[in-house]
């Protein structure tokens, strides 16, 4: 198995370009079997969730050329089955928006539940909710779904009881296909829904209201091939964000998209940091010798994202002082903090939602277990800031979500080689 060793205390210093978006990328590779045209996408991060979903596809009888330069050409001329296996449905969660496309296109799918992850039980209760407004019989067998209707799916009302990222993207596909006009109140408002929404009208969808808590799509018989560029990866971003903030570092970020991060960048600069945006440049300068804690809560878009919350607790860990940090979107998202602690971070929980850090003036490098795909790389970041060396194990987390990290942390002065048991 893979590990990490990194060998902390210096700052990170030079420039770097952002990758395209995993959570973009995955709902729109789902998205491209609407069409039976081909389409062409570019800027998709070479990493494992995509690559999952690309063997998800290929196994659904669908046609892609190789990734190559973050570009590649899909083609779901004819699905040659209609079923998404647990095999990988229960590797990554998101290859549960198949559900979506499927459904609308061919009008019955079946799809394994996604089951618990670490992170906490992540039901799928609202989209299956939708599925059933729109006309669909839904059956739980075996673990799996099968969704059907006779025809098509129908254009309703979808009123969304919790804001779900997943959930508005799958019934948003679904939509597009649907005899008439769907409109889904309490829509989650990210980015990502923002550029699957764009990539579905460059298909020739009738979409409004995306970014926005309410969303009307108007359905039609047929989309068409397109050519996409996916948004620069946010979550991304803001790692590296942090990551520079921890080792007081001077870094500049090209091809990023700074407006899906002002909550962050805001962060960053009440931490202490000079920040400067210029077009999809961000200039981050964290030299002062103490940072300052900046007390955090999560909370859908456009609040701090959860997918930051870990990257965020380590710099909160380094500050002059005590912070909060209150995860309300994920029930179970505090497992790199035994981690954190083990590096001689001073954290504890005061409820199952709320941990206090008191800020220490050093970690130390150790062994740490990487617990999730953010949990990661909250102990890249707590490595590279260490004293010493750290080993970080299970970093096959790590690869799902990000490209090249060791190159990119390499070209700014982080000292991290990839072994192995
Ligand atoms: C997506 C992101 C993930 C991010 C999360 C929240 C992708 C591939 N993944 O995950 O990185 O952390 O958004 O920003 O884009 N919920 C329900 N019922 C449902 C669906 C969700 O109760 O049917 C709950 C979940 O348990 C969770 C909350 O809603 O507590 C938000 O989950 P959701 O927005 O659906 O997350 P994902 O789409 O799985």
């Amino acid at each position: 198995m893979d590990e990490l060793r990194i060998r902390g205390g210096n700052p990170l210093v030079g420039e770097i370009s952002i990758s395209g978006s995993k959570n973009a990328s995955l709902p729109i590779l789902a998205a491209s079997i609407l069409t039976a045209a081909p389409v062409t996408l570019s800027n998709i991060p070479d990493l494992k969730d995509v690559r999952s979903m690309l063997d998800l596809l290929r196994g659904l009888g669908i046609e892609t050329t190789p990734l190559n330069a973050g570009k590649l050409t899909i083609q779901a001329a004819e699905l040659t089955s209609l079923v998404a296996p647990y095999e990988l449905v229960s590797t990554m969660r998101a290859s549960f928006l198949v559900l979506g496309s499927i459904l609308a296109r061919y009008g019955r799918v079946s799809v394994s539940l996604p089951g618990g992850c670490a992170i906490g039980t992540r039901p799928v209760d609202q989209h299956l909710k939708a599925f059933a407004k729109m006309g669909a019989k839904i059956d739980l067998i075996d673990g799996y779904v099968h969704a059907n209707t006779d025809g098509r799916l129908r254009g309703t009302e979808i009123e969304m009881d919790v804001v779900t990222v997943g959930g508005t993207q799958n019934v948003l596909m679904a939509a597009t296909l649907a005899d008439g006009t769907t409109v889904i109140h309490n829509a989650a408002r990210e980015p990502e829904i923002v550029d699957l929404a764009s990539f579905l009208r460059c298909m020739g969808a009738s979409i409004k209201g995306d970014g926005t808590n309410t969303i009307t799509v108007t359905g039609t018989d047929t989309l068409h091939g397109c050519e996409f560029q996916v948004m620069s990866d946010r979550i991304e971003t803001g790692t590296y964000l942090a990551a520079t903030l921890a080792t007081h570092g001077c870094v500049r970020l090209l091809n990023a998209n700074p407006s899906s991060l002002i909550a962050v960048t805001t962060a960053g600069r009440k931490f202490g940091a000079d920040i400067t945006v210029k077009g999809s440049t961000i200039d981050i300068s964290a030299r002062r010798s103490r940072l300052s804690p900046v007390s955090i809560t999560t909370t859908a878009y456009p609040g701090i994202p959860t997918d930051l919350q870990a990257q965020l607790m380590v710099v909160n860990c380094l500050a002059n002082g005590v912070s909060t940090i209150t995860e309300t979107v994920f029930e179970n998202r505090f497992m790199h903090i035994q981690e954190l602690v083990r590096m001689g971070a001073d954290i504890f929980l005061k409820n199952p939602t709320t941990a206090v850090i008191n800020g220490v003036s050093r970690l130390s490098g150790t062994r740490v277990m990487a617990t999730d795909l953010r949990a990661s790389s909250c102990l890249v970041i707590g490595a590279l800031a260490a004293q010493g060396e750290s080993i970080i194990g299970r970093i096959y987390h790590l690869d799902r979500g990000y490209e090249r990290m060791e190159d990119k942390l390499a070209s700014l002065g982080g000292v991290v080689e990839r072994t192995q048991t």
